[in-house]
């Protein structure tokens, strides 16, 4: 492998360019100079770029262009700028700071001992964030190999699909309303496809559709106005790899066509260029919309339904698992305490069992997040249904309630059958009395748990019971 390094210096002044070419010099790094925008973009793209020294702002250097074609290219490039002593304060010193975070200005004129410090800052800077990076891909392929959380029918299914399909090259579409874990699960068929190439995710939604056409397959130089150099679109980076299309249903019509072609050939040009590009792609996917729907009202091409649609998977809402609530809890709960640095925290059965209540419209996403939240705010190790947010509470009809008394572990309440005197020609307050009857009586009196079968609040059920003079002796 070639470890030495590539430092680019671009300069249009020629001392200053050669007085920093003798400073790097004997240093074993490889120094390629230029004093020409056109010149400096070529090697940009066809060498390995590992610092780019240039001018900020000079007759005929602009630095933020070059900065952009570096960042694109080499995503961890050092740069240091050559700049007038106060640009710093300038709009363009301010750009070109907020552009990169890596970047480092040295004043005019050029010092060689500054110049040589700054080097090796960058230089320093650069192996960090490749150590970091190698760190990270280990948290991530941990994160994709790890379980999807839940021991429900639903969930045990969908692991075993990913298990299967994973290795394959089958596209794949996820179906899953938000937070259900549409990402979580395009991350774990990647880690488990054993691609050698990256995941690149494209969100479908967040650009109009000419950008979202060169994001994904990239453009020429002088292609349309402010492309100032070549950039790879998704599918090149994903080459090898996986590219992940999130919220696919938003793709424009004439980007669907494309796509389409790309699915179907596996080559491709990138915008204003006639260079036919191969790739080995493999492609996941993710929805909330009903694809089928939109593709019988024509606003989802027919064709590209059917060519994506090879693998479906659908999760389920978080309501559709609940029994998977206390697991994902737990999971949560670690991971929460661990990352605030706090002892391990609990939920009382009786928290528990609200959480099992609420309808969580955000599903995982939305526990998660609550859970969050209850390790940051909380000070007890165990969480009573008290401390569980307001809003939970209210739309479980907790809010108010004196708590029941709840067995230590949750379990659905199986009652016992009762008959029902109901007979046609009762009124339906009379209907209502009997099924109350039945059900206290299936419970041994136990209006918690009458309450949950009856789907009403607990005091709902002491004002009934006193209504309609039901056991007012018993109070569960
Ligand atoms: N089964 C699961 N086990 C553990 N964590 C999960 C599970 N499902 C989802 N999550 C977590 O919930 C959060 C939301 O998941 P994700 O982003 O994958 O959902 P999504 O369906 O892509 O949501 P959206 O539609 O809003 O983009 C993430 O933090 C994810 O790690
Ligand atoms: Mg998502």
């Amino acid at each position: 492998m070639d470890t030495q390094k590539t430092v680019l210096i671009v300069d249009a002044d020629r001392t200053e360019r050669e007085l920093v070419c003798e400073t790097l010099a004997g240093k074993g790094l490889r120094l390629v100079a230029t004093g020409n925008m056109y010149q400096a973009f070529y090697h940009i793209e066809h060498l390995k770029v590992d610092i780019l020294i240039a001018q900020l702002k000079a007759r005929r250097i602009d630095g933020l262009a070059l900065l952009e074609a570096a960042i694109q290219h080499h995503p961890d490039v050092g740069v240091i700028f050559i700049t007038e002593p106060n640009i710093l304060e300038t709009d363009i010193g301010i750009r070109a700071m907020l552009t990169y975070k890596d970047t480092y200005f040295l004043p005019k004129p050029v010092n060689p001992v500054h110049l040589a410090a700054l080097l090796h800052r960058t230089l320093e800077t650069q192996r960090l964030a490749f150590e970091n990076r190698q760190l990270q891909s280990q948290i991530d392929e941990n994160e994709g190999l790890r379980r999807l959380t839940g021991k429900s029918p639903e969930i045990t299914r969908i692991r075993e699909m990913i298990a299967q399909i994973a290795p394959t090259k089958a596209t794949i579409m996820i179906y899953g309303a938000r937070g259900t874990g549409k990402e979580l699960v395009a991350r774990a068929i990647h880690h488990r496809s054993l691609r050698h190439g990256p995941l690149i995710a494209f969100n479908c939604a967040t650009l109009n559709e000419n950008l979202a056409e060169s994001e994904l397959f990239g453009h020429e130089r002088g292609a349309f106005s402010g492309a100032y150099h070549q950039r790879k679109g998704r599918f090149e980076l994903a080459h090898g790899g996986t590219l992940f299309l999130d919220e696919i249903s938003q793709l424009s019509l004439s980007n669907q066509a494309r796509l389409l072609r790309v699915l179907e050939e596996r080559e491709f040009e990138r915008v204003g260029g006639d260079k036919t590009i191969q790739v080995d792609v493999r492609i996941v996917c993710a929805t909330n919309h009903d694809l089928e729907d939109a593709s019988k009202k024509r606003e989802f091409l027919p064709d590209l339904y059917d060519r994506l649609n090879v693998v479906p998977i659908h999760l389920p809402t978080l309501q559709e698992r609940i029994e998977d609530i206390p697991l994902l809890v737990k999971d949560f709960l670690e991971e929460f305490c661990q990352q605030n640095s706090k002892a391990p925290i609990n939920l009382s059965p009786e928290a528990i069992r609200t959480l099992m209540k609420y309808e969580w419209p955000g599903n995982v996403r939305e526990l998660k997040n609550c859970i969050e939240g209850i390790v940051v705010m909380s000070t007890q190790s165990i969480i009573q249904q008290i401390d569980l947010p307001e809003r939970i509470l209210k739309a479980t009809g907790t809010a108010f309630s004196n708590l029941p008394s709840i067995p230590d572990v949750w379990e659905p309440v199986a009652a016992e059958k009762q008959h029902l005197n109901v007979e046609v020609g009762m009124s339906l307050d009379e209907i209502n009395r009997e099924a109350l009857r039945a059900t206290l009586e299936s419970v041994d009196n136990n209006k918690a748990k009458a309450a949950e079968i009856l789907k009403v609040s607990r005091r709902t059920i002491q004002r009934k019971t006193k209504e309609y003079g039901l056991c007012e002796d018993q109070d569960s």
